[in-house]
């Protein structure tokens, strides 16, 4: 533990104000030393208030940085601000970083969203990327997103009571609203993966951008804000699970019974091309099977899915 880690452990403990001297004391430092220290956490985004009698902790269940959670602290990466945490996640996972490392940021200055969009990322959000290892095939990857969309809309269902369901592939509406979206990223090694990058933004206390389909956030939805850190915490537990013994079965299964895509008219558009039909089913690597109106079937692996 860092001597900032020590002196969060401590605050944290702590049921109210805990002096400089006792701090020097317990870490073994000068009080300017711990004084440099508590300057160090609060601009980190902690918050703290000084007094002659010393320090206190200001509780916030709502922080994100990686000294308030318990188990995950290891593997939480803050940024209070950054261009995006795909980026930053690019850079640990080239250098090896562990099985779901995570990148969180208060804002982003350049989120981005699939399809090459803007993800608006202001204050109040969620945005994180996860960085996972699955051994499995390059032909399966789409299923991670899938089961990452799976865990987050379930997840958003058992704590807040929100009608959360999925759109092809991934997005998390509430009555056609869009509450969650989600991008990846992946590197192979010869054809299998080497690492995922699974982004995820959650719109929670910060008021989204007008985008199709229309945004919305949980404190809209449930008229308190939310502590975003209990959502965090939640999502890696199971998604860490999930992915232990990752079943592409179980993962369309449960994308199926939880979708709001299938059976409907839709648009999809790619890269490339526009395609539109009935989705009828999506295939064994999340492809999504339309049936076109002149009877036959075509299969789509990406896009952006607009429902009629
Ligand atoms: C979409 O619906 O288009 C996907 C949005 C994904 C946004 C998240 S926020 C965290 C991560 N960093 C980014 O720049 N994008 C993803």
């Amino acid at each position: 533990m860092n001597p900032k880690q020590k002196i969060f452990k401590i605050l944290n403990q702590a049921d109210g104000v805990v002096s400089g001297e006792t701090l020097s004391a317990e870490l073994g430092v000068s009080r300017v030393s711990i004084w440099k220290h508590i300057q160090g956490l609060v601009k980190s985004g902690i918050s703290i208030v000084s007094s002659p009698k010393g320090y206190r902790l200001v509780s916030d269940p709502d922080s994100l940085v990686p000294w308030a959670f318990d188990t995950w602290q290891d593997r939480i990466h803050f940024f209070q601000e950054t261009g995006s945490t795909m980026d930053e996640a690019t850079v640990m996972a080239r250098k090896g970083c562990a099985d779901f490392t995570v990148v969180v940021a208060q804002r982003q200055t350049r989120g981005r969203g699939r399809m090459q969009r803007t993800w608006q990322s202001a204050d109040g959000g969620l945005y994180f990327t996860v960085v996972v290892r699955p051994d499995i095939p390059m032909m399966l990857a789409g299923l991670v997103n899938l089961a990452a969309a799976v865990d987050m809309a379930r997840l958003l269902r058992s704590l807040y009571q929100v009608d959360a369901c999925l759109k092809w592939p991934n997005d998390i509406l509430v009555d056609n609203h869009k509450l969650c979206g989600l991008l990846s990223q992946m590197e192979a090694e010869g054809d299998q993966v080497a690492h995922m990058n699974i982004g995820i933004g959650l719109n929670v206390n910060n008021v989204p951008e007008t985008e199709t389909p229309i945004a919305i956030s949980l404190k809209a939805l449930l008229g308190r804000p939310v502590p975003r850190r209990e959502i965090l915490v939640a999502f890696m537990n199971v998604f860490e699970k999930r992915m232990l013994a990752f079943d592409p079965h179980v993962v369309i299964d449960e994308w199926k019974s939880n979708n709001v895509t299938l059976g409907r008219r839709v648009r999809v558009i790619t890269v490339k091309d526009m395609v539109e039909g009935t989705a009828v089913d999506v295939d064994s690597h999340g492809g999504l099977i339309l049936q076109l109106a002149d009877g036959t079937r075509q299969t789509v692996m990406h896009g952006d899915c607009f429902h009629r």
